[in-house]
């Protein structure tokens, strides 16, 4: 698949260079992002990378909390979200001051937010994760309970999967929620050879039905993994791109034509040519902020 605009991507490419900027790229976007970008991850290495960067500039092709997440890390380095309208809904779900009264309802338990979720939630909770990491992540803590915000999808995964009970936040992705068991089964009985792979913000009636669950990297590194030569992908369509180009000889179908996520698509090349010419779309967190939501963010990054 040729997806490039060669002038704009070679432009950009010089610019980054000469600027010495990195490009970092969510799983989702469209495919001629991610083949400009300097390295395309989910959640968890695109955190990784930014803490571990020596760029001046980093350029976080994705939505408004992924930029956020690589400013709390490096208040040093200039942070650029390409468009700042790439917001998440589910993110907006959660405001610190609802979730400090919940906490304090709950006697003080320990909160575990995923990374989808704003600056000053983040600086309210006691641990971070994402979706590759969140058993992991409720496995370190010593508490038996704690509460999980702003996903209850992925809450009620990961209570599936630890001993901990997990108190829910109302809180959900609306086109990962919005997957129906009908859809799957459709999915399933078109293409009966195929394992289904679903992402943790998926309903429990649809991880019920899936063969494996997995952050965006995850799928991808499954699928190479597994003896398996077709699979059907239950998350944001644009994950195809990625896992297609990391195994040519596999296919892989979209569970749906409905999951897709408009804040992921809103990146055009345009836009990261603009904000590294102009140092536009510049993101900073307030230090005060930023200083609480390093500690619940380094937390998740330091474990093992
Ligand atoms: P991951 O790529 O970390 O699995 O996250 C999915 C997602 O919804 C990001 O917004
Ligand atoms: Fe937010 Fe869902 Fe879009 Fe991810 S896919 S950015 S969780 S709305």
């Amino acid at each position: 698949m040729k997806t490039k605009n060669p002038t704009l991507h070679q432009q950009i490419r010089d610019l980054a260079k000469a600027k010495k900027a990195i490009i970092l790229a969510h799983n989702y976007q469209p495919a001629q992002i991610q083949d400009v970008a300097d390295l395309c991850g989910d959640s968890l290495e695109m955190s990784i990378k930014a803490a571990a960067t020596d760029a001046d500039i980093i350029v976080c092709c994705g939505v408004r909390f992924m930029a956020e997440t690589a400013a709390i890390l490096c208040p040093d380095k200039i942070v650029l979200l390409p468009n700042l309208d790439a917001g998440c809904p589910m993110a907006d779900m959660v405001t610190p001051e609802a979730l400090v009264k919940r906490k304090k309802e709950l006697g003080g338990i320990p909160v575990v937010t995923y990374v989808n979720s704003s600056a000053a939630v983040k600086a309210v909770s006691d641990i971070c994760c994402t979706s590759a990491n969140v058993i992991k992540v409720l496995n370190t803590l010593k508490e038996d309970e704690v509460l999980m915000t702003p996903d209850r999808n992925l809450a009620m995964y990961a209570a599936a999967n630890t001993d901990k009970k997990v108190h829910l936040w109302e809180g959900y992705c609306p086109c990962h929620n919005d997957l129906s068991v009908e859809a799957v089964k459709a999915s399933k009985a078109a293409h009966p050879q195929a394992l289904f792979i679903a992402h943790p913000e998926c309903p429990p009636n649809v991880l019920e039905l899936a063969d494996s669950i997995q952050s965006t990297s995850g799928m991808i590194r499954f699928a190479g993994e597994s003896s398996a030569d077709q699979f059907i992908i239950g998350t944001e369509t644009g994950l195809i791109y990625p896992i297609s180009k990391a195994h040519p000889k596999k296919t892989f179908f979209p569970v749906s034509d409905q999951l897709v996520c408009t804040d992921m698509k809103k990146t055009r090349l345009q836009d990261i040519w603009d904000c590294l010419e102009n140092m536009s779309g510049r993101v900073v967190v307030e230090e005060a902020v930023r200083i609480k939501a390093l500690a619940a963010v380094k937390k998740m990054i330091n474990i093992k």
